[in-house]
């Protein structure tokens, strides 16, 4: 059989209306309790398609059976927020006394596991400069269990040179496990690159209409067996209804995708233009670091990116940012509606020291009008000239 083109697939992957009555949507399965036909099933209930709530429902298969199609996965693990997806992940392929490296832009509160609890489990975190290509290999140890990457990273989206890091972490059989938020496999499918381990914030594009928490994490064959079992080990499980709405949100992400791209890169563009933007990260834009990489993996963006303001006086910046009318702040991004958030990697940097000297804000274009957008902008950017 021919690969399903991905709009075929988003529509109709794991729809099944001939099991709920003809209703297209597999439905919301509000489950703790699932009962045992019998003794026999019960012995066996490791046969069973689903036995404990927290265990599976038909929703979360349903969710995770798209996933896994979408990312070519072995399998995936539905989880309840993407930063979850990140911990399972990360205590899968770690034991005390091992060695992780991690890009020194991954998401914040990723950065916050690993030099709290992973630490303090005896892990050894260690954070490499994103853009550190082959060079990753001279950071290898003995005890070095697994290889973090996030493109592009948090704040500053840098684009590392995946196969790069790939190639080396596969010649000593390290696993590699990539933040996939920004992209989403509509853009990037990590196992196809050679990953081991795919996590993605579904809270973003997945869902896209800002309205549930939900993570996911994707394995190949050898790598998904210990993602289940870590996530069934330590008992975290998604809900039913954000469940649902994972799947609802995937049957339009391509038609979302494509628009958030032509808005973000037209509003990227037109922000270049501005007095009061020093510079615009945007990966498709020659102006953000590792953009060569984004041409070469990449197959678009997203309506996600970040701008580097001349201003750095904070009053100034609390006055524009409380002046936008339709940029809100919000700690998100990936919605129908959009979004800035200041965000200040210096802070965060321990790798390399982050030179910029004007204040960061990371942006989401929704689906406002674009002049409305940029009129907004345009107000908020009046403050920093008084
Ligand atoms: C790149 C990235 N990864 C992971 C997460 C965490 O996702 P969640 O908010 O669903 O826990 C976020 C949240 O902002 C993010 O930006």
């Amino acid at each position: 059989m021919t690969k399903k083109k991905t709009g075929t697939l988003l529509t109709h992957v794991s729809s099944r209306p001939k099991e709920f009555h003809g209703v297209v949507n597999t439905p919301v399965h509000r489950a703790s309790t699932i009962i045992f036909n019998s003794y026999a099933d019960f012995e066996h209930s490791d046969r069973l398609p689903f036995y404990y709530g927290r265990a599976g429902t038909p929703t979360s298969a349903a969710f995770e059976e798209a996933i896994a199609a979408l990312e070519s996965a072995a399998g995936s693990v539905s989880i309840c927020s993407g930063l979850s997806a990140i911990t399972v992940a990360l205590m899968a392929f770690t034991e005390a006394g091992s060695h992780v490296l991690m890009a020194d832009n991954i998401y914040g509160p990723n950065r916050t596991f690993c030099t709290t609890i992973l630490k303090k489990y005896g892990v050894e975190v260690e954070f490499y400069p994103p853009l550190i290509g082959a060079g990753i290999s001279k950071r290898f140890k003995k005890n070095t269990t697994a290889l973090f990457l996030e493109a592009p990273g948090s704040i500053t989206f840098e684009v590392c040179d995946i196969d790069a890091l790939v190639k080396a972490a596969k010649a000593r059989k390290i696993t590699t496990i990539m933040d996939n938020s920004w992209a989403t496999p509509l853009l990037f499918r990590p196992l196809q690159h050679g990953i081991d381990v795919s996590v993605m914030s579904a809270t973003k594009y997945i869902s896209g209409h800002s309205d549930a928490m939900l993570g996911v994490i994707s394995g190949t064959a050898s790598s998904y067996p210990r993602l289940r079992d870590a996530a069934t080990t330590l008992g975290i499980c998604a809900g039913s209804e954000e469940l649902y709405m994972g799947l609802r949100g995937l049957r339009t992400l391509e038609v979302r995708m494509k628009e958030h791209q032509a808005r973000g890169l037209e509003m990227a563009r037109w922000l270049q233009k501005q007095p009061a933007v020093k510079r615009v990260l945007h990966p498709a834009l020659s102006s953000c670091p590792g953009h060569e990489h984004w041409k070469t993996y990449f197959t678009g963006a997203c309506g996600t990116f970040g701008i580097i303001l001349k201003e750095t006086d904070k009053k100034k910046i609390g006055k524009m940012l409380d002046g936008f009318k339709l940029f809100r702040m919000g700690a998100s991004w990936g919605g129908y509606e959009s979004l800035c958030f200041p965000l200040q990697p210096k802070h965060d940097r321990t790798a390399e020291r982050w030179n910029e000297k004007g204040f960061s804000l990371r942006l989401h274009i929704g689906f406002e009008d674009m002049g409305d957008l940029k009129a907004d902008l345009e107000k908020g950017f009046q403050y920093l000239s008084l």
